[in-house]
């Protein structure tokens, strides 16, 4: 069984694609130091899988902790490595966590890769790099625009260490995928996205809003240049998001060589309010809302253009938008029952 390192594993993206790997029949083991997530996601992939990972609490800036946690498991075939902060506004405030944890982090773990003879890597970037893309849907060559938020500089930055590390070290392969916006659960229920605090994306904010934790949904802005005035994204279901990573690592595995770039989206952009109405028709459960002035820094409509990653990795995203919002709402309610 070929063993595979999940950095940042307990996390929402990552602990759906450990279930995904191992269900693939790779071996998992997850590093994280949990500053973001619980392990109940462990037991939620033991539920699932009947397998635990192992589990080791780490930091990736601790250099020498991560190196010894590398020297343990120097057999791994590969790292995907997930552990980032993601609060976009957050990292407007405090910029020098946001580059230290992301940056620093991902250094260290291309150093330990590199020390340990660790050939591939997967590197979660996000569409965020594209900025406000003036063609749409966007490929893999539309042009990078600046990163609006510090915390989207980590991600440009970012590839640009991935791009830089491969190009000097022939022994090194590495997969860039850029997400959409990644929503829904395992089917199961019994993992899911477990924001802290308030939420600041839209689909917690809705599941939450539905289920009386929240009194209101605040839809940002309705002047947009689009069809109904409403901001467009690609919404993504995690679950197809995850089969995606075991399809880039399988690539590269099969002896891809270089750095390559995938989107990973569905292709079609629904608009706030087509989510709110797709999320009523799919459980029955009306979201009230109230529109309010746009939030500053997004991106009026962005959209996938995935062909590449059907082309190379015979990967497409299946989930149909109603199953997605579905199993979102049944983890919203599965983690209520946690709770109280
Ligand atoms: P998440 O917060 O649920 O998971 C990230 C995990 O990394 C958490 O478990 C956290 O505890 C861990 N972590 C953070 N810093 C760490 C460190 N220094 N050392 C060890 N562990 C650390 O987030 P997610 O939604 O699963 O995102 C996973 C990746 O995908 C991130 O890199 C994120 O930037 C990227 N991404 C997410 C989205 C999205 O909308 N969810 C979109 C685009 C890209
Ligand atoms: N929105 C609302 N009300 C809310 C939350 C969001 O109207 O309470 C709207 C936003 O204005 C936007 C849309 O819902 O139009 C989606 O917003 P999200 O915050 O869910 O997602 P973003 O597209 O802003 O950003 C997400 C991640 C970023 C990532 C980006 C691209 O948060 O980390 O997708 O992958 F970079």
């Amino acid at each position: 069984m070929q063993n595979i390192i999940i950095t940042g594993g307990t996390g929402y993206i990552g602990s759906h694609t450990a279930v995904a790997l191992q269900e693939s029949g790779f071996k998992v083991v997850v590093f994280d130091n949990l500053s973001n997530s619980t392990t109940d996601s462990l037991y939620g992939i033991e539920r699932i899988t009947g397998t635990r990972p192992e589990f080791v609490q780490i930091d990736c800036t601790d250099l020498s902790a991560l190196r010894d946690a590398f020297s343990r498991h120097s057999d791994a075939v590969g790292v995907i490595h997930f552990a980032a902060l993601k609060a976009v506004g957050e990292s407007v405030q405090r910029p020098l966590l946001y580059y230290r944890n992301n940056l620093v982090g991902l250094m260290n773990v291309l150093l330990c890769m590199t020390e340990f003879e660790i050939p591939s890597i997967v590197f979660s970037s996000s569409a965020t790099v594209y900025g406000v893309p003036e063609t749409l849907p966007v490929t893999e060559d539309t042009p990078l625009q600046p990163a609006t938020s510090p915390y989207g500089q980590t991600k440009v930055i970012g590839e640009t260490i991935v791009r830089d590390c491969v190009a000097a070290n022939p022994k090194m392969r590495a997969t860039l995928l850029r997400y959409f916006n990644p929503i829904g659960a395992h089917p199961s229920g019994f993992i899911g996205e477990n924001p802290s605090g308030i939420p600041n994306n839209l689909m917690p904010y809705i599941t939450q809003t539905a289920a009386g934790i929240r009194p209101i949904l605040r839809v940002f802005g309705n002047d947009y240049d689009t069809p109904d005035g409403f901001c467009i994204r690609d919404y993504i279901d995690v679950n197809d998001l995850a089969a995606a990573h075991v399809a880039a690592l399988n690539n590269m595995l099969s002896g891809t060589d270089g750095v390559s770039t995938f989107n990973l989206g569905t292709g079609r952009g629904y608009s706030v309010m087509e989510l709110i109405d797709a999320f009523r028709d799919a459980t029955g459960v009306s979201v009230p809302y109230e529109i309010v002035a746009r939030r500053d820094g997004d991106v009026p409509a962005i959209w996938a253009d995935a062909t590449s990653a059907a082309k190379v990795l015979n990967w497409r995203a299946k989930v149909p938008l109603s199953n997605t919002l579905q199993s979102a709402w049944r983890w919203q309610i599965n983690s209520g029952e946690k709770k109280s």
